[in-house]
Parts: structure tokens; C-alpha cells; sequence
């Protein structure tokens, strides 16, 4: 029995499971076990279902980070992530304005506006007038968000709400500072952002 109770144990240490609670004057025949939370998900050996942690959405067949990722490479990469950047706009003359001669150049040859240098100004004016085509300041640049809004796990509401027209970077840092912005909207850049 010994070894049986022994043998349960190394399996759950193994499943990263939980020792179940034993009461006294209870039989000593292992116990079934439970199942620890890990990640996003909470898994039993019998089951694969799993629970979305609160914050997580569903996402949409072919909307996961990897399938984000062969999308930058394929359309992003040639500057098609960017939206609103019209010069029948009212406010382009303004924004010309902004620019630094060199950047404008770029601009022209249809340069994709993230590997422009110096990169392109946005400020508050443009940034309110790109609402939108989901413009946002995080860390410093601004983002066209447009396209990503569907990849993102914790919601297309969520980005909507606070981050159009907005500096979002309080938020972005509360919940994920780990996650790479740099590299996963490499191809989201307009530009820098100016006060
Ligand atoms: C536009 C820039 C953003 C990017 C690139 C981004 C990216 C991500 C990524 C990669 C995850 C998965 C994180 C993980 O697996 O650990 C995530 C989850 C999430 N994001 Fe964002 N995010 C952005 C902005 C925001 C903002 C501004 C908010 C809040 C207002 C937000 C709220 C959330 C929430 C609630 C989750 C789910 C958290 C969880 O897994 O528990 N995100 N986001």
C-alpha cells in the first residue's frame, strides 16, 4: 500500500498536481487527483477541455500570434499595415508641416512608414484626427492598430475602447509588460510621437 500511496505521489509530482487533503480516520487508498491551473488553461490527464483565464478571448481560426507573425511578413512588411495616412486628408498639409524633409522623401518613394528615418511626427491634432484607423501612442510611437485588433488575446473591445486616438502605455504596461510591443507591431509604426 505503501508504495502505492508512494507511486501516487510521484505522479502528481510529475502532472504538476496538487496532493489531495486527507482527513483523518479516512482509508489510505490513493486518492484521485487534482488538476493544477498552468498558464491559460486548466487540463486533467481524462481532459483537454479547457478554461479561458478572465481577460482571454477566443480567437477567430487563424488569428494566433504565429499566424500574426507570417501576416507581418508577408503584407506588413511592405508598409500595408498602415491605414489613414491619406493626403486628401484635412489635416496632411498640417502634418507635412511636422515632418522632417528627408522623412516626407521617404514618404513619396512609398517607403513603409517603420523603416522611415527619421521616422514620421504624429501629434495630439493628428493622433485625435486618426481615431479612426485606430492610431495610438505606446512607448514613445504611434500605432496603426487597425489590423491587429483581431489577433490580440485579450479582446478587440478592449483596444477599441482605450487605446484609439490614446497613449495607451499605462495600460499596456498593468497588463503585459512582458510582451514584446517592439516586435510584434514592428510593422504598426507610423511614427514618433511629439507633444
Ligand atoms: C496594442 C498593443 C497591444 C499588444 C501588442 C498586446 C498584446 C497582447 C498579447 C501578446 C497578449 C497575450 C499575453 C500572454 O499570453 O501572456 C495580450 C493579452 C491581453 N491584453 Fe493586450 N496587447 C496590447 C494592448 C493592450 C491594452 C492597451 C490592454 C488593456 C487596455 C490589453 C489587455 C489585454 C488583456 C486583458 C489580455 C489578456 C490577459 C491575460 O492573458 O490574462 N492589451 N495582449
Amino acid at each position: 500500500m505503501a508504495v502505492d500511496g508512494e507511486a501516487a505521489e510521484d505522479k502528481r509530482r510529475l502532472l504538476g498536481m496538487r496532493a489531495p487533503m486527507r482527513q483523518p480516520g479516512c482509508s489510505t487508498l490513493p486518492l484521485p487527483v487534482t488538476p493544477l491551473r498552468r498558464g491559460g488553461a486548466v487540463t486533467t490527464a481524462s481532459s483537454t477541455k479547457s478554461i479561458p483565464r478572465s481577460g482571454r478571448v477566443r480567437l477567430q481560426p487563424g488569428h494566433s500570434a504565429l499566424d500574426w507573425q507570417a501576416l507581418s511578413q508577408s503584407h506588413g512588411s511592405r508598409g500595408t499595415f498602415i491605414h489613414g495616412l491619406d493626403a486628401s486628408s484635412k489635416w496632411w498639409d498640417y502634418f507635412m508641416v511636422l515632418q522632417h524633409p528627408a522623412s516626407v522623401k521617404q514618404l513619396q518613394m512609398g517607403v513603409p512608414t517603420y523603416r522611415i528615418q527619421p521616422p514620421l511626427r504624429v501629434d495630439k491634432m493628428v493622433l485625435e484626427s486618426t481615431k479612426e484607423n485606430d492610431w495610438c501612442v505606446l512607448k514613445g510611437r504611434v500605432y496603426c492598430i487597425t489590423d491587429y485588433l483581431d489577433f490580440h488575446p485579450g479582446g478587440v473591445q478592449i483596444l477599441v475602447k482605450n487605446c484609439r486616438g490614446k497613449d495607451a502605455t499605462r495600460l499596456f504596461e498593468k497588463y503585459h509588460r512582458w510582451v514584446n510591443l517592439e516586435q510584434v507591431l514592428a510593422c504598426c509604426v507610423v511614427g514618433v510621437y511629439v507633444s
